[in-house]
């Protein structure tokens, strides 16, 4: 697959097929989020790759989407914010976030190349994510992401913005190439 279609047919799926899918095929996805680029180098993100059925079913709880129990893996993404914090101060604050999702990014291209499918789950209570995979208190949960393979394969991605809606020239608001 080439990068145009994975970027153009990577779209949000909740519903997945009961098959179990390789879960190498994750690490493999996994292994392209270490490419993204890293504030200084720094490499304060940490995947979590969690099977225990019960587990999932407290992710789902903790996240209070049902869907989420449904699927057979799940990734926790996290982010060491104080280490960027303590390099950059208070711009390592908006550091943390813009590096975790551009390693995001890259992870869900990976799974779409191997035809997986996953929804980002940006809503749910740390507190208790924090708790059930003992993760330290520092680290800042950013999303997690219940992967599977998709059960209805033929809905298509959603509209997205038009790019003459998206792009301005030279200035805010000014739609036009000179
Ligand atoms: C930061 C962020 C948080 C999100 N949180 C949730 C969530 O908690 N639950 C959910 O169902 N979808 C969530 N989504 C998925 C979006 O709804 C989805 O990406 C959007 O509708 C666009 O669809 P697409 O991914 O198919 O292009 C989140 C997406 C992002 C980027």
């Amino acid at each position: 697959m080439n990068l145009k279609e994975a970027i153009t047919t990577r779209k949000s799926v909740k519903h997945f097929s009961y098959k179990k899918v390789d879960w190498k095929k994750i690490v493999r996805a996994i292994d392209y989020a270490r490419f993204a680029p890293t504030a200084g180098n720094k490499f304060v993100n940490k995947f979590i790759l969690v099977s225990d059925e019960k587990k999932i079913k407290e992710l789902a709880t903790a996240s209070q989407q049902e869907f989420v129990g449904e699927a057979k893996y799940i990734v926790i993404v996290t982010s060491d914010e104080k280490k960027l914090i303590q390099s950059y101060d208070d711009r390592g604050k908006r550091y943390a976030p813009q590096q975790a999702g551009a390693a995001i990014q890259n992870f869900l291209l990976g799974l779409t190349e191997q035809k997986l499918s996953t929804m980002w789950v940006g809503h749910f209570y740390p507190e208790q994510i924090h708790r059930i995979f003992k993760i330290p208190e520092k680290m800042k949960i950013e999303a997690i992401f219940p992967i599977g393979k998709a059960r209805n394969i033929r809905t298509k991605p959603k509209l997205k913005e038009k790019l003459e809606n998206y792009l301005y020239f030279e200035k805010y608001g000014k739609s036009k190439m000179n």
